[in-house]
This record gives structure tokens, sequence and C-alpha cells, in this order.
């Protein structure tokens, strides 16, 4: 049966941005629109991050949380937790639900709904990278993804950091210091974390944690103001 002219453009499309031949990358499609719109001024889509909110995370998100680690915008960068059955998730979540772990969970929240995960920690609580900060000693890390695919790339990356840093791991942890190492082919992470303020420490400095993330930081003044 003969496709309707508006189906083939439809699936030509959807095949474009999907991969196969012709195709065009997913992350030059997402800048070629982010700049239309900043010329523009016309910035489609974008909501109003007036609802965002955080919560602990609580034992009956998990099923939640394993249906996320799941989904494409999450597990390419989440490769461990993707890979984790149900019980993998309990077994490694519901001990930071319940304090015993020095992570901290919480649910990133859009007006009553679930939206995203994001956890903090203290480097000097979980024992990483022991050497890397040199003098500093009250620095945290965080992790963050946005697991319902209707809120992504909304605008919501930024403002979700603001808050976060400004409430919990700069008002509640001890903080002076938060720092991240996003993969260096994740662009999106490495912008959004860049908006939100932090620098890029540069490669080959004591702190470089390796040629496949970019180490990336912000103080407590620069939220705190
Ligand atoms: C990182 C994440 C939370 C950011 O949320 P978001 O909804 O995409 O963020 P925003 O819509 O606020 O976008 C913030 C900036 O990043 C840019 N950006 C987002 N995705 C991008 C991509 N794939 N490529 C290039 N730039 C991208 C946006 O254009 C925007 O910059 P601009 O205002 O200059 O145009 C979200 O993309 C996510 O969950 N990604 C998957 C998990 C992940 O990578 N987590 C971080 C691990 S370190």
């Amino acid at each position: 049966m003969a496709v309707p002219e508006r189906l083939a453009v439809t699936q030509e499309a959807r095949s474009a941005v999907r991969g196969g031949e012709g195709s065009v990358p997913w992350v030059v499609i997402h800048r070629c629109v982010a700049v239309a719109q900043r010329l523009s001024g016309v910035h489609l889509n974008m909501l109003d991050p007036t609802p965002l909110g955080i919560r602990p995370l609580q034992t009956n998100d998990l099923p939640l949380l394993h249906r996320w680690f799941a989904a494409p915008q999450v597990s390419r960068w989440y490769r461990t937790e993707a890979t984790l059955s149900y019980d993998g998730i309990v077994a490694k979540y519901g001990p930071r639900i319940k304090g015993q772990e020095p992570v901290q969970p919480f649910l990133i929240m859009y007006e009553a709904l679930p939206i995203g995960y994001i956890q903090t920690y203290m480097f000097d609580d979980v024992g990483a990278c022991p050497n890397l900060f040199l003098d500093d000693t009250d620095v945290a890390g965080l992790d963050l993804f946005i697991g319902d695919d209707a809120y992504l790339h909304r605008g919501l990356g930024v403002p979700i950091l603001h808050r976060f840093l400004h409430d919990v791991v700069f008002g509640t942890l001890r903080a002076t210091a938060c720092v991240v190492d996003p993969e260096r082919e994740n662009a999106g992470a490495i912008r959004t974390y860049e908006k939100a303020g932090f620098h890029r420490l540069s490669p080959g400095q004591p702190q470089d944690t390796g040629p496949s993330t970019v180490l990336m930081r912000i103080d407590a003044p620069e939220v705190r103001g």
C-alpha cells in the first residue's frame, strides 16, 4: 500500500533523527534548534521552572527509579545502573534512603510529579578520590538525570541545579565546593553545568580524573552570592 505523503515525510524525519543512511546526529539538531531559538528569542516548549521541587527519595519510588535507569537518555550515561535488576536497585538505593550510607538521594519534582533523580555526597565521606582535591576537604559531588523525557531539554536542567546547590549542597551539607565529572562526550550535561556556573578544571591539573571525563567545579560563594 502506498504511504501517504505526510506520513512518508514523518517517517523520513524520524529515521534521520534516529540514525541510518543520511542521518543527522542528534547533538547537531539540538544545537541548531538551540541557536535558532536564541537568535529568534522564541523558545519553543520551554517550561516555567517555578513548580520545580526536590524531596527525599522513598522506598516506594524505587520501581520508578528502576524504569528510569532503563530509559535511553539515562542508560547511556548510567551504564552500571542500567544493568541492575530491580532487586539490585533496591540493594543499592535502599541503604541510601535509610541514611545508612553517605549518599543522599532525592527526587526532582515538577508540580506533584516526579520527573528525575538527583543525589549528593561529601567526597571525604564516600572515600572517593582521596588525593583529588589537595587542600579542599569539604567538597561535595552530585549526579542527576531527568528520567521523564517529557521534561527533558525544556530548560529545567539549570534551575534544578541552582535549587539543589542552594538548598541542599551548600544549604544543609557542610560543602564549600561542589565538583562534577561528566563524560567528555556528554555535551548536554557539560553545557548544563557550565550554564549553572560550574568552571572546567584544566586537563593536566592534579584534579583531572582522566581523559574520558571533564572535571568541573563551583564554589559556595558563587551560589550563595
Ligand atoms: C543533564 C540534564 C539533567 C540537563 O537537563 P536538560 O533538560 O537537558 O537541560 P536544559 O534544557 O536546561 O538545557 C541546558 C543547556 O544544555 C544544552 N543541551 C541540552 N542537551 C544538549 C545536548 N544533547 N547537546 C548539546 N547541548 C545540550 C541546552 O541547549 C541548554 O543550553 P542553551 O540554553 O545554551 O541552549 C539532562 O539532559 C539529562 O538528564 N541528561 C541525561 C543524564 C545525564 O547526562 N546526566 C548527567 C550525568 S553527569
